[in-house]
């Protein structure tokens, strides 16, 4: 008696589990959402019977990407500083001109709900057809407890209308707000007694994010907010060392944080203290690219020292506008010395590890969620080769099609007798 399932992918040529290794000639059995079985196409014919069969044609599947880092939500657009810095101006100079995250905020806190969701979800659209089928978003363009709730609020719905998995983050102390300049303590104290509580008893994020950097939070104050976060139940997370070392590593490794995020400035001292406590290393070369800047983060320092490594677009309106992950592993390959493998394990299994869903998603493996993409190339090398140009043939969240590139002309689907 065969196992009825609700789909096999068959004829897969290349087969990237995510986390290690390759099949060849392989087929996947999915049912209710789920990954039933992983292994020789000939093996699982003999049983599975499927309700519908979709027939690879020889071609590569990979994981669904996860996007462990996003400021998807935001009121405006900041074009205007993107020509600025093309033009010789630098991130850092920008922002103390009023421009940069301060000027996102003024333009999120003239902004509605609907606004919100309604800017965004072209953006989150994109990224789901480009393969990202769990996505975690920030809030922090608000800086007062209304606004900041409002792009939870926003993020909550896009959540429900989204097939990705959509994860939460408050990241109140994104900056310190221009009402507050003068007195940064007083700003610290709402975060820790008034927005962190508040969030948490809405159920509105998972994880406390801060931006530990010369001129933003220090390590102390960091190391404050997130543990207030910690005390509510939000995980922690820390952007760190994007500009300067400012020591945001070590207070990830101390605190235990879930990941620290940037990291292009990392010392061997951070490596070490991150290492130990297991901190994953998300890595974002998109904003390296975008900021027109050379030094990119030591990945293969990173990897060689055992951590465990993500890459994700750090979509923002300001320092990266990318949403594919197919070009950030381009960039990974190019910039950060990776090779196509470890590249496509960062933007899934790593992924997953920053969010703490690697039991859930991330990698093709029996019991995970059935999140997949069908690329029309052989294999990874020809993949990344095209990463400004491939997009995924069929995308698959939890056993859903969200996107199909050629509807109708695309991954046949036949009756089962047809056999694949
Ligand atoms: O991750 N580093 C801080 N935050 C964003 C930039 C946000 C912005 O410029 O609006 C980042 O790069
Ligand atoms: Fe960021």
């Amino acid at each position: 008696m065969k196992t009825p399932i609700d789909l096999l992918i068959g004829g897969i040529g290349k087969l990237l589990p995510g986390k290690n290794g390759s099949l060849t000639d392989s087929s996947v059995a999915i049912d209710s959402g789920k990954i039933k079985a992983v292994g020789p196409a000939k093996k699982l014919a003999g049983l599975f019977h499927p309700k519908q069969v979709v027939d690879a044609s020889g071609k590569l599947l990979t994981p669904g990407f996860v996007d462990s880092h996003t400021h998807l939500v935001f009121g405006g657009e900041r074009s205007n500083e993107f020509v600025q810095r093309c033009a010789g101006a630098d991130y850092e100079q920008i922002a103390a001109n009023g421009g940069g995250i301060r000027a996102s905020v003024r333009m999120t806190r003239e902004s509605h709900l609907d606004q919100l969701v309604e800017a965004a979800r072209p953006r989150l659209q994109r990224m789901v057809s480009s393969g990202s089928t769990t996505i975690e978003i920030k809030s922090g363009y608000g800086l007062d407890l209304e606004t900041e709730l409002r792009m939870l609020r926003a993020i909550r719905q896009l959540a429900k209308e989204s097939p990705a998995e959509i994860v939460s983050t408050f990241m109140g102390a994104h900056e310190i707000p221009e009402e507050w300049r003068h007195d940064r303590a007083e700003y610290i104290r709402i975060l820790c007694q008034e927005m962190i509580p508040a969030v948490a008893q809405e159920g509105l994020a998972e994880f406390c994010d801060v931006f530990c950097e010369r001129g933003v939070f220090d390590p102390q104050e960091s190391r404050q907010i997130l543990d207030a976060g910690s005390q509510h139940g939000l995980r922690p997370k820390i952007h760190a060392d994007e500009l300067a070392a400012s020591g945001g590593s070590l207070v990830a490794g101390e605190i235990g944080a879930v990941s620290a995020d940037h990291l292009m400035e990392i010392t061997a001292e951070g490596i070490k203290t991150m290492g130990e406590a297991g901190v994953v290393a998300t890595l974002l070369p998109g904003t390296t690219f975008y900021l027109r800047k050379s030094g990119y983060a030591p990945a293969r320092s990173l990897i060689e020292a055992g951590l465990e490594v993500a890459i994700a677009t750090d979509r923002n309106p300001g320092s990266c506008t990318i949403e594919s992950m197919l070009f950030i592993m381009g960039l990974s390959v190019m910039h950060l010395g990776m090779a196509p493998l470890e590249a496509i394990r960062a933007a899934t299994y790593g992924g997953a590890k920053a969010l703490g869903r690697e039991k859930l998603c991330g990698s093709i493996e029996e019991g995970k969620r059935a999140d997949l993409i069908l690329w029309d190339v052989p294999n990874e090398e020809v993949l990344i080769h095209e990463f400004a140009n491939q997009v995924p043939r069929t995308v698959w969240a939890s056993g859903q099609v969200t996107c199909d590139s050629i509807p109708g002309n695309n991954s046949p689907v036949h009756e089962p007798d047809q056999g694949v």
